[in-house]
């Protein structure tokens, strides 16, 4: 039998003593301390780990889509272009991770749904913050968070700005379209309303591409995004009926009835509407 190889011959550090490893650099210890499952059913910690690296990808979405939205606003497109290909990279990530979740069954999932009392990802500040980022602002989904101030102020202080739709129409109208009552906006609180002369900008846009391509890519860069969120929530409520079927949520909605009326959410709305007028 050959000698494994060593491969610090090749000058691969081995001694950490005094040095940085990669679990000091990446806090590993803190990560992998994090699981901390409430049963013994087996399928818990898929259930954890599944949720756990969920955040982490949104925590990502959420440093790019806020430094798309600062891009945008100091009207330098090509950066905003760059981390929102990013942002719908990582939803398709999470919409693959749907797969690893779907090996388990209702009977498994049934196992330690009592353990999880009344939490639920309709809790997530994170993804109310992606949703508040990215233009569907409900303030009613503040009140899951009242109790925690910090993380009020920080979904208070996504609500106080533009939303990256909300500053995509403003560069629109920074070049000259008419943009309507979105050029008039002080209060960044609440959902935009759709309007008709964002509308016709979308599509004198698309229709002359060659002279508005910035404007052009921008538009497909956001209907990318909303095309691989929309998946992942219907690729969330798929794995919901499939594993708790009509039931509640335990975050006390009706279940997937309320997953399903969230399917209707439009992120950019005359983004979707313009297709039809080309
Ligand atoms: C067994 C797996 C899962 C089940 C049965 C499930 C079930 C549900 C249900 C029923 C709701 C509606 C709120 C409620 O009443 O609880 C919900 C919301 C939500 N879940 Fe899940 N979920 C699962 C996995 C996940 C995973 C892995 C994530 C990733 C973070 C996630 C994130 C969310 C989010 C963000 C919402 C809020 C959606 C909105 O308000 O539009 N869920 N889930």
């Amino acid at each position: 039998m050959s000698k494994p190889y060593d491969p610090s011959v090749e000058g691969a550090q081995m001694s950490f003593k005094d040095r940085m490893s990669y679990s000091d650099y990446l806090h590993l210890e803190k990560i992998l301390d994090a699981q901390a499952p409430l049963s013994t059913a087996h399928d818990e910690m898929l259930f954890i780990i599944q949720h756990q690296t969920s955040e982490l990808w949104m925590k990502l979405a959420l440093h790019e889509i806020g430094s798309a939205i600062r891009s945008i606003r100091a009207d330098k497109l090509e950066p905003s272009f760059k981390m929102l290909t990013r942002v719908s990279r990582i939803f398709e990530q999470l919409n693959s991770a749907w797969d690893v979740l779907r090996t388990m069954t209702p009977s498994e999932y049934t196992e330690f749904r009592d353990s999880l009392g009344q939490s639920s990802g309709f809790q997530s500040w994170q993804y109310r913050a992606i949703e508040f980022m990215a233009g569907n602002r409900n303030t009613a989904m503040l009140r899951p968070h009242a109790h925690q101030p910090e993380l009020s102020e920080k979904l208070e202080a996504v609500l106080a700005q533009p939303s990256l739709y909300d500053e995509a129409i403003l560069l629109l109208g920074r070049n000259g379209f008419d943009i309507g009552a979105d050029g008039k906006r002080t209060d960044w609180r609440e959902t935009r309303s759709e309007s008709e002369e964002v509308l016709v900008a979308w599509q004198a846009i698309y229709r002359d591409p060659q002279r508005y391509w910035m404007f052009y890519e921008l538009a497909e860069k956001l209907v990318d995004f909303e095309d691989y969120f929309r998946r992942w929530r219907f690729n969330h409520v798929t794995t919901v009926e499939r594993i708790i079927g009509m039931k509640r949520g335990t975050g006390g909605t009706s279940g997937a009835s309320y997953l399903k009326k969230m399917l209707e959410v439009e992120l950019f709305p005359e983004l979707w509407k313009v297709r039809t007028r080309l």
